[in-house]
């Protein structure tokens, strides 16, 4: 156990050392690489389709962009997602790997082969096929972190169904939502999970979205036993996951599917409307994540690879469900929370599992920093890290200090921090280091990987040069690309291609300037009103018309607030239907309102602090004036030009808060 000593990392030995023997090793084969796929982009392309993934036919045309922007790559392949990510392991000589580790909340761990893993694929996919389930169906996935949590994605992926997992955090009004938007006939739960020592219920929230209506379609409930709570069942409809897995035979024949078959629909949030089912294909989705497992992770056989993501994010699809076991990797799944039984427990398992790789939210490492400033047992420096040789981070911009902490007392100064920059949308990494090659610079996700075309624009789709800050685009096609929105092609098209740019511009939704000398990156964060809430992509429209549908309110303007620990906090300003409450009043209506948001969308939208005023600041032409609204949440003094606004007064009712 060593000391604990601050002052041993200066700010100049922040550029850590890269590694040695990288799949891209050295900043000569980055740039040959790049050049290669700005110079021949379908050779580049095609030359990583065929060696990283196994076809069952071969494709002949590496993309087609007569329909642009919805692009369609290797398009007259086929392949199975789950083959590539099972069955190969087993014909070469993995079929003993470990493939997970799971720890469970109460640290239990269980662990799991490749062989094992096929097997249980296998006997589910045979069970939803026997209940009529098949290609092109939708299967709605609510389940924690678990082994079964990957079953139940590989198992809709061997038969063609579409998997469309929502987050445990999510209420059964957001379920719902999605539930109907994908037209599911089939769900995947548990009766409960755990998390920080707590029973929190699932089953329950799906039985009370399935009598919201329009979900007829739903023929079959899948249950999952995890804590053996008491739950309600519906003959017909509900199945315990165990007994049907115990009646299927452990193999199953994959259904061979298109390239362009979608592997999965997954919900994120949009600056309006509700949120929108992002489409990803199958094969140029499945070739993304294993190739940057291999860059951006240099992933061997013998690592063990953790992201402490949830299944129910990106994230936990590409960096847990599909890029480590397309790749063959063991990897580290944990059921629970980073504060439970106490703020060590990262680093404690990082130590037990022997981590090598650990990939993880700036939100996450802010508040054990904090932990730790108060606890030192709970400090990574009480911990045995030897075994990890690489770091990464995701979801949102890290600042320097954060990250400075993370390399020198995580990392103890050898282990390169990688912040990869990426989204729902973009399917796996987009811009980020490459921990052979890339000189490092906190607060910088640095270059983008071969094969990404990423650059800064005006608003008119005009590239800007280094230095000056505008909209971040990708400006050729990449195969990970989301291939449409659910339902609604026009969304897609306007939201992501859109034709103040020219048409032909991926927007990311992000501002970022490029460094003068490097040409490094730097997020600045989102140009829409989209909030990131501890790395959880949040609209302020969603949580705008939950807080309005309440009978007490009149209207509801929701804003960010840049918060030091979760990135950015929700701050609502509400008008009520009644006159303005009295300081009394005020708390206890603000903690009904909360609670009414965790109902409608999820307790990740409660908003942290909820201000009362007698009317909306608005414009002379009606329009909320959030720039305002944005400087009062900080605690600025208003003393902006209000020559506009209609109702200055009220600026100084919102200022106090409950
Ligand atoms: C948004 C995407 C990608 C998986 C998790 C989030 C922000 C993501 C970074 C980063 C700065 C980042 C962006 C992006 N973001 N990674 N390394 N540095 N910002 O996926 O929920 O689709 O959110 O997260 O604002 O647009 P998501």
């Amino acid at each position: 156990m060593s000391t604990i000593d601050t002052n041993m990392f200066e700010p100049e030995s922040a550029i850590l050392p890269l590694l040695k023997g990288t799949a891209i090793d050295g900043m000569a084969a980055y740039e040959a690489l790049v050049k290669k796929a700005q110079t021949d982009r379908l050779g580049f392309w095609e030359r990583l389709a065929r060696e990283h993934l196994t076809w069952r036919r071969p494709f002949t045309k590496v993309l087609d962009d007569s329909n642009a922007p919805f692009f369609k790559w290797f398009d007259d392949g086929t392949l199975n997602a789950s083959y590539n990510c099972l069955d190969r392991h087993l014909q070469d000589g993995n079929a003993d790997k470990v493939a997970i580790v799971f720890e469970a909340d109460d640290g239990n761990v269980t662990t799991i082969t490749y062989r094992q893993l096929l097997a249980r694929v296998c006997r589910l996919a045979n069970a939803l096929h026997e209940r009529g389930i098949g290609l092109g169906d939708r299967v709605m996935i609510y389940l924690p972190m678990s082994i079964e949590g990957v079953v139940a994605m590989q198992a809709c992926a061997r038969i063609g169904a579409l998997h469309s997992v929502v987050f445990g955090g999510f209420s059964a009004k957001s379920l719902h939502e999605r539930m109907v938007d994908v037209g599911a006939v089939a769900v995947i739960t548990a009766d409960e999970q755990m998390r920080g020592g707590r029973n929190l219920p699932l089953k329950s929230i799906v039985d009370e979205a399935l009598t919201m209506g329009g979900t007829d379609d739903v023929h079959t409930v899948v249950v999952y036993r995890r804590t053996g709570g008491s739950i309600l069942w519906n003959a017909t409809r509900d199945c315990w996951l165990h007994e049907i897995e115990a009646a299927q035979p452990d193999t199953c024949e994959p259904e061979w599917v298109s390239a362009e078959h979608p592997l999965f629909i997954l919900y994120t949030s949009g600056s309006t409307g509700t949120p929108k089912g992002v489409q990803h294909s199958t094969a140029g989705y499945l070739l993304w994540t294993s190739v940057t497992m291999k860059w951006t992770f240099d992933i061997r056989s013998d690592d063990v690879f953790w992201c402490t993501a949830d299944i129910g994010w990106i994230t936990g699809h590409s960096y847990i469900c599909y890029g480590p076991t397309a790749i063959g990797a063991t990897q580290v799944i944990f059921e629970g929370v980073p504060t439970y039984p106490n703020a060590g427990r990262f680093w404690e398992m990082i130590a037990q599992h022997k981590v090598s790789i650990f990939y993880t939210a700036p939100t996450a490492i802010r508040s054990l920093i904090k932990a730790s400033e108060s606890d030192k047992t709970v400090h990574p420096r009480r911990f045995d890290l030897r075994s990890l040789r690489l770091l990464g981070t995701v979801g949102e911009p890290i600042n320097p200090s954060a990250w400075e902490w993370y390399a020198r007392e995580v990392g103890d100064g050898r282990c390169p921090v990688l912040d990869t920059f990426w989204q729902t949308e973009t399917g796996g990494h987009m811009i980020a280091p490459l921990p052979g090659a890339t000189p490092l610079v906190p607060g910088s996700c640095t270059l983008p990987l071969p094969g990404i075309e990423a650059a800064i624009v005006d608003e008119t789709g005009v590239e800007l040069p280094n230095g000056q800050g505008g909209l971040l685009v990708v400006k050729k096609p990449w195969p990970s690309m989301l291939r449409t929105i659910w339902g609604n092609p026009e969304r897609f098209r306007h939201g992501y291609y859109p034709p103040e740019l020219g048409g032909n511009l991926y927007l990311a939704g992000d501002g970022a300037i490029r460094d003068p000398e490097t040409g490094y990156f730097t997020i600045t964060g989102r140009i829409d009103d989209v909030l990131n809430v501890s790395g959880h992509r949040m609209g302020t429209m969603e949580i705008e018309s939950a807080l309005a549908s309440n009978p007490l309110v009149a209207e509801a303007a929701v804003v960010g607030r840049p918060d030091e620990t979760i990135g950015e906090a929700i701050v609502a300003f509400v008008v009520l239907k009644g006159p303005r409450p009295t300081d009394a009043e005020a708390k206890k209506i603000a903690d009904q309102l909360r609670a009414w948001v965790g109902k409608e969308i999820g307790p990740i939208a409660k908003p942290k602090e909820i201000r009362f005023g007698d009317s909306m600041p608005k414009t002379r032409s009606g329009k909320v004036v959030r720039r305002l609204l944005r400087s009062v949440a900080k605690g600025e003094a208003v003393a902006q030009d209000m020559s506009t606004v209609e109702n200055p007064a009220v600026l100084h009712q919102f200022s106090e808060h409950v």
